[in-house]
């Protein structure tokens, strides 16, 4: 059998020793990015280098990312559909292209790995007016000995990645399937089919293309090469697993579950569904920039998780406590690849119980009231009414109330739930799910300028409040706002407000120049650079020097100069978190 961490092992040695860097898993929550929610491939955070920016650690990286994606939930429960997964990456950045990256593939998956090359069917790009049919890929498969009837011609749809977002890097790509020894379900059946005969299991994209606002492709200044293998799948494929929650990164939380779930129906969807959204919720709260169960962003998808976890718990008969035993199980297995986990465990197992003791006083009030409900409904529809009730009174996600209703055939008026919910004033988390479905931002010049006022707005804090222990907790930045969150134990005065935005505005008056240069870690700390010396910075860090006002160790991007942020003004201050000050600020003009 081969587990989770021989498969990480493996995966590492064989790309360093091809000339790789092997760079750290980034947190789960992208930095500085307004438009999505969590991390869902090892390229995010590698954005600005795909699009040029050199990379501290050259143009050959490899790393083990933790990614989530929730668009495929409903879907969670299957042999291979996850909310969370690692992705194992390795990139190109202008390096090689695309023969060495199939040659990378093949070598690993059949010399390492082991794997059968009659067991390998791949996928390449037919072609259309956006980009010319891949034949290179594929003549490059069939060199190794891929039959050509295993080299499948896919369209679009199938194979191009990205832009993750609206814009960005993007390309056509080859993908890689394990064939099953299931019967297939049609002579047609193909990779581009979900009936399980062929299981993806790796994705080399050739990022060449920058898409634009408008829809056309530009060329990239560079060609780059990035891919992403499915941990999890991969070591279910490799153990002839059915699916992947036999692997050694679940099966002591499923064997846990079987041991006290009750003889239902659906009974092993059910554990599914518990045994993911917990080592999800684990990871999210887990992280180093930690997640607590909220009404928004990405603490509105961590509350719907492990609410949905409890509700299926319920269905099986399960003490709410289980779930904690499981959280458990996932910090132990994981800390070792994840320290942040051990560390954090404290957090992970107050916060998971707390939300669960909240939800646990509602959700069966809540399904009793979804059942009286039922009695009234007419048209086989429930009122957006009936539905805001059961989340303002009971706690139900409306993502719950919707797919109760589907168990029950009926359907909602989302929109009429929607009025009632801006009605009542509360932040809407349909613009936190438009956010997570939107993909990464661009990085435009307003974001870059909000950023750089973040680093002034640090340093002014430091000089105002006396720079003892004043340290960033959390930022985030929209086209029109940051938000800075940062430890301190009381609200700031009126005075102290109008100092620190002196102070920034009088950094920007300056106009001074911004200044970027790569340094080992050590090098910065020894020049007083800001910065959380932990172990998810590399060891050769970009600093951004503003004049004599702020030094910081970070990953860009930031505007030229200081003259070119306008005038600074602090719209709003409020507690954050208990000893966690937020503060929102704009740049006019
Ligand atoms: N970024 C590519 C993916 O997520 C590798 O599939």
């Amino acid at each position: 059998m081969i587990t989770a961490k021989q498969l990480r092992q493996q995966y590492l040695d064989f790309f360093r020793s091809n000339g790789h860097a092997i760079i750290r898993s980034a947190s789960l929550i992208p930095d500085n990015d307004p438009t999505v929610l969590f991390t869902t491939a090892g390229m995010h955070p590698l954005v600005p280098y795909l699009l040029g920016a050199k990379h501290p650690q050259g143009t050959r990286l490899a790393d083990v990312q933790k990614c989530v994606r929730t668009g495929d939930i409903d879907d969670v429960g299957d042999a291979t559909h996850c909310t969370f997964f690692e992705m194992l990456g390795n990139w190109s950045l202008g390096d090689y292209f695309k023969k060495e990256s199939i040659d990378f593939s093949y070598r690993f998956l059949t010399e390492v790995l082991g794997i059968d090359p009659a067991r390998i069917a791949v996928s390449v790009f037919a072609g259309d007016e956006d980009a010319p049919r891949d034949e290179f890929s594929a003549d490059c498969w069939a060199s190794h000995g891929i039959a050509r009837d295993r080299i499948f011609y896919l369209p679009k749809k199938n194979n191009w990645w990205g832009p993750a977002g609206i814009t960005g890097p993007c390309g056509p790509d080859t993908e890689i399937f394990i064939i099953r020894d299931v019967p297939a379900c049609s002579e047609t059946c193909s990779p581009a089919c979900d009936c399980g005969k062929y299981v993806e299991i790796w994705n080399n994209v050739f990022m060449e293309y920058d898409k634009q606002a408008d829809g056309s492709f530009l060329p990239l200044a560079q060609k780059n090469v990035d891919t992403g293998m499915g941990l999890e799948r991969t070591v279910a494929m490799l153990n002839g697993f059915e699916s992947v929650y036999e692997t050694d990164v679940f099966r002591p939380v499923m064997e846990l579950l079987d041991q006290k779930a009750a003889d239902v129906p659906d009974r092993l969807k059910g554990m599914r569904v518990i045994a993911d959204h917990i080592r999800t919720a684990t990871f999210m709260l887990g992280d180093e920039k930690g997640v607590t169960p909220s009404n928004v962003d990405q603490g509105y998808i961590l509350r719907r998780l492990i609410r949905r976890a409890l509700r299926f718990a319920r269905t099986l008969e399960l003490d709410p406590a289980v779930l904690t035993e499981c959280a458990r199980i996932y910090i132990d297995l994981y800390k070792e690849p994840y320290p942040e986990l051990g560390e954090n465990s404290a957090r992970i197992l107050d916060e998971l119980e707390k939300e669960i003791t909240r939800f646990s006083a509602t959700l069966q009030q809540g399904l009793k009231e979804f059942d009286k409900l039922l009695k009234y409904i007419q048209n086989n529809r429930m009122s957006g009414k009936a539905a805001f009730k059961l989340y303002d009174t009971y706690g139900f996600p409306i993502e719950m109330t919707l797919e109760l209703a589907r168990d029950n055939g009926i359907t909602v008026d989302e929109a009429g739930y929607e009025a009632c919910f801006k009605e009542h004033q509360q932040k809407s988390q349909a613009g936190a799910e438009q956010k997570f479905k939107g993909g990464l931002a661009d990085h435009t010049e307003q974001t870059a300028r909000l950023h750089t006022a973040t680093h002034l707005l640090l340093a002014s804090l430091k000089k105002v409040l006396g720079d003892e222990g004043i340290q960033q907790k959390g930022s985030n930045i929209t086209a029109e706002r940051l938000r800075f969150d940062f430890n301190f134990p009381r609200a700031l005065t009126p005075d102290e407000l109008k100092a620190v935005e002196a102070a920034v505005n009088e950094a920007i008056a300056a106009g001074v120049e911004i200044v970027c240069e790569e340094m080992p870690i050590e090098q910065a700390r020894a020049q007083g650079a800001t910065g959380v010396f932990d172990s998810k910075y590399q060891d050769v860090v970009k600093v951004y020097t503003m004049g004599g006002f702020s030094k910081e160790i970070c990953g860009g991007p930031h505007a030229a100069n200081t003259a070119e942020l306008g005038k600074f003004k602090i719209v709003k201050e409020q507690s954050s978190s208990s000893g966690v000050r937020r503060i929102k600020g704009v740049i006019e003009g």
